[in-house]
């Protein structure tokens, strides 16, 4: 097809070209994430109805997603954040700790605990269990992502905005070496730049991510 020619869809799922060098490919256009959010954004108001809600958000990629979904919302909400962060990089068998703790009181209330992404499920399932023994009156979970192939923990969302396949996904809140976060699209990055990651040690891998 010439260039002339390409279809609305070819035309935005392609990398912007500041991008290109870093990015594979664009997985999740600006305007599908959009309208995704409108549809959870639809089903979650209808769950909580005549409720209101304590979204309770892990910190830090969900931050673009948040935004969004919660502007969709005309429920009334209070809002609160946790983090968790792993120790080391070798993040696998790193032991989750909070990094900040919840402040709003969710005894008998109606949470609603929002992450980007639910990868092998550890995040989820730690900050599950910590709000479940504050005693809310409900809890559901919403993420934007969802990897099932690497899920080690038995844990699921309630709410999904796109179920992914195993590839490392950038942009939209989501990083890489805390890069990336700003790009308002989920984008495919290189392998080059994670595969030497990936085969390093702790020590290499610490300077490889602070190089980039
Ligand atoms: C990411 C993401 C989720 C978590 C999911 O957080 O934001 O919270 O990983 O992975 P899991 O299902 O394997 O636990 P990360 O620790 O990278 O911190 P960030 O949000 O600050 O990027």
């Amino acid at each position: 097809m010439s260039r002339g020619l390409a279809s609305k869809t070819e035309r935005c799922n392609r990398v912007p070209r500041h991008w290109r060098n870093e990015l594979h490919k664009v997985l999740i256009t600006e305007r599908q994430i959009a309208r995704r959010i409108k549809t959870l954004s639809l089903q979650i108001e209808q769950q909580f109805s005549g409720r209101e809600l304590v979204i309770v958000a892990v910190l830090n990629g969900t931050v673009l997603f948040l935004a969004d979904l919660i502007r969709c919302l005309s429920l009334p909400l209070r809002l609160d954040f946790v983090g968790v962060s792993s120790y080391g990089l070798g993040t696998e068998s790193g032991e989750l700790v909070f990094t900040k703790e919840l402040r709003l009181d969710v005894r008998g209330r109606d949470v609603l605990l929002v992450d980007d992404i639910l990868d092998t499920g550890r995040t989820l399932y730690r900050v599950l269990a910590k709000i479940r023994e504050l005693k809310p009156r409900r809890i559901k979970t919403c993420v934007l992502l969802e990897k099932a192939a690497r899920r080690t923990e038995k844990v699921r969302a309630d709410y999904v905005g796109f179920s992914i396949p195993d590839l490392f996904v950038v942009g939209y809140g989501l990083d890489f070496a805390e890069r990336y976060r700003n790009l308002p699209f989920i984008g495919v990055l290189h392998s080059r730049f994670y595969d030497e990651l990936a085969s390093a040690d702790g020590k290499t891998a610490t300077a490889l991510l602070r190089w980039k």
